[in-house]
């Protein structure tokens, strides 16, 4: 048996005025989008956005349903927007911005696995890394310069 150890980095900001101006911008969406989530149930308000190497932003939020499991993660609506709308494009950066009803978010919100799976799916064809930038209400901001870092060990289609 040999012991195998995987290391992963993360950056952490301790305010979004911290990040460039760009990534300020792409949370200002990643906020709004958040505040049209669909989220009746859970009362927690997910938005994503993603910024693709055009320039060009898309927008998700977490869209829920009375029958739970067919409701969507934000990061999820946006991603399959991106490549219903804009196949073959590269994404180069995702925001992610997380508020809650009950209480106040002031902690990164990461991510969900099934996110990072579907993530995973699109960094592994364009070969290149999506940075993804995450956060609660107000506070911290965290940084993972790609999917894999989130994912390590991440299932491909390469052995299907
Ligand atoms: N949610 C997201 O939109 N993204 C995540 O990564 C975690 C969870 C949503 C799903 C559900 O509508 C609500 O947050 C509570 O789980």
């Amino acid at each position: 048996m040999k012991k195998h150890t995987i290391e992963t980095h993360l950056e952490v900001f301790d305010l979004v005025s911290e990040l460039s101006e760009d990534i300020q911008k792409l949370m200002i969406k990643a906020h709004e989008a958040r505040e049209n989530a669909y989220a009746p149930y859970s009362h927690f308000k997910v938005g994503a956005a993603l910024q693709l190497e055009s320039g060009k932003i898309i927008q998700g939020n977490n869209q829920e349903n009375a029958a739970f499991p067919s409701g969507l993660c934000a990061e999820r609506v946006a991603v399959y927007q991106a490549g219903a709308l804009f196949p073959g494009e590269t994404i180069v950066n995702l925001a992610i911005s997380a508020r809650s009803l009950k209480q106040v978010l002031t902690t990164p919100i990461a991510p969900c696995g099934g996110c990072r799976q579907a993530l995973a799916e699109y960094e592994v064809n364009q070969k290149t890394p999506i940075a993804i930038y995450f956060m609660g209400e107000s506070g911290k901001v965290m940084k993972s310069n790609s999917v894999n870092d989130l994912l390590p060990l991440m299932f491909d289609g390469s052995s299907l």
